[in-house]
């Protein structure tokens, strides 16, 4: 089978050194944390895997989450909190943000608008248009796209965050293993000392296993220890997916070469569909859309590749505008240039 479903880009899901750290945890301290980790005795794992990753992130300090979705839910809604901040909270959202981004800002109750996706000068003239507003303002974006493949300007960001004095939310969730200089994530190809910021990331997706982080400040780690109610009500992660989460955090910085391999076969990939005249959208990196006429057409396409033991995601509307529908390919380090070959010699018989 040849699968481009799924999101273990490097490939860490299954890797023998990351298997044998959640094993040997389980083994020592079993495979429930059994409590929430405000009530729970102290853990060393944890500590380690968060002064790691902030450490490579270079903010002061990291909170590890059980999941992605509940770390945005739970951590964007206690930043945009309107009685911490004595007024509600204005946000400024790529419109093609995550699911559970939207899910924070619908319960924070704030006000949010959107601007288009990755258009820096619509963004400019939402927060010229707010300039005289008072209140606290927030800039929400993923680092890469997961249904696009496109990597947000976090220059440009920046650049917007510092003049219009806004604090900045990134999702790295796609990014984290695969991009910056060593692999911790696009956020960490832009210094943020002048910006307030807080980064999120997954261990879902490169990283094989699953928890999330954040890496920010020690008062707003501080503050979300006490405040974010994913945090405080839900049992902690389990150990073995805690000591996974280190090793494969350890293993990303001596992934030069499959993050190499992945990039160049991406790039292939990607010239291989547009000279076939397929719609990629804007997709610059391994998650590469391939976008058809209609909903049906996905679904049958995908039948199709099935068939042929082919796996590819159909993704439509809501989770894609509509218009939109399409199959999302999700390139891993562990695919070969013939795996391309075989996909485009189907490919093109359909
Ligand atoms: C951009 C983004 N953020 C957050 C999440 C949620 O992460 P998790 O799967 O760890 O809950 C996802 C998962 O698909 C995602 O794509």
């Amino acid at each position: 089978m040849l699968d481009f479903s799924n999101n273990d880009y490097l490939a860490l899901s299954q890797h023998p050194h990351v298997v044998d750290a959640a094993v040997c945890a389980a083994r020592r301290y079993g495979v429930g944390a059994k409590a929430s980790r405000l009530l729970a005795e102290y853990h060393p794992l944890y500590h380690c895997l968060e002064t790691r990753i902030a450490q490579d992130k270079k903010t002061e300090a990291a909170l590890f989450f059980s999941s992605g979705f509940q770390a945005n839910v739970s951590v964007l809604s206690a930043l945009l909190d309107r009685r911490v901040l004595k007024s509600q909270p204005l946000v400024f959202c790529d419109r093609l943000n995550h699911a559970s981004i939207y899910q924070a800002l619908i319960s924070s109750q704030c006000e949010w608008v959107r601007y288009r996706h990755l258009d820096m000068e619509h963004l400019q003239s939402l927060l010229e248009r707010y300039a005289q507003d008072s209140r606290p303002k927030f800039i929400v974006t993923e680092t890469l796209f997961g249904m696009d493949g496109d990597l947000s300007p976090l220059e440009k960001i920046y650049a917007l965050a510092l003049a219009y004095k806004t604090f900045v939310y990134l999702d790295e969730a796609h990014a984290t293993g695969l991009f910056g200089p060593q692999g911790y994530g696009h956020s960490t190809t832009q210094v943020w000392d002048q910006v307030p910021h807080l980064i999120m990331g997954t261990f879902s997706k490169a990283l094989g296993g699953s928890g999330a982080y954040i890496a920010c400040n020690q008062v707003l780690k501080d503050y979300l220890v006490n405040k974010a109610s994913g945090f405080i009500y839900s049992t902690a992660p389990s150990p073995c997916s805690v000591a996974a989460a280190l090793k494969a955090w350890k293993m990303v910085e001596f992934m030069a070469p499959q993050r190499a391999h992945l990039h160049d076969l991406s790039d292939e990939f990607r010239n291989m569909l547009s000279t076939q005249k397929v719609d990629i959208g804007t997709s610059t990196t391994h998650i590469i859309p391939i976008i058809l006429e209609n909903e049906a057409q996905v679904m049958e396409t995908q039948k199709k590749l099935r068939a042929k033991n082919i796996y590819v995601s159909g993704i439509r509307p809501p989770t894609v505008p509509p218009g939109s529908a399409r199959l999302r390919i999700g390139l891993r380090a562990s695919h070969t240039k013939e795996d391309l070959y075989r996909f485009m010699e189907e490919w093109k018989k359909i």
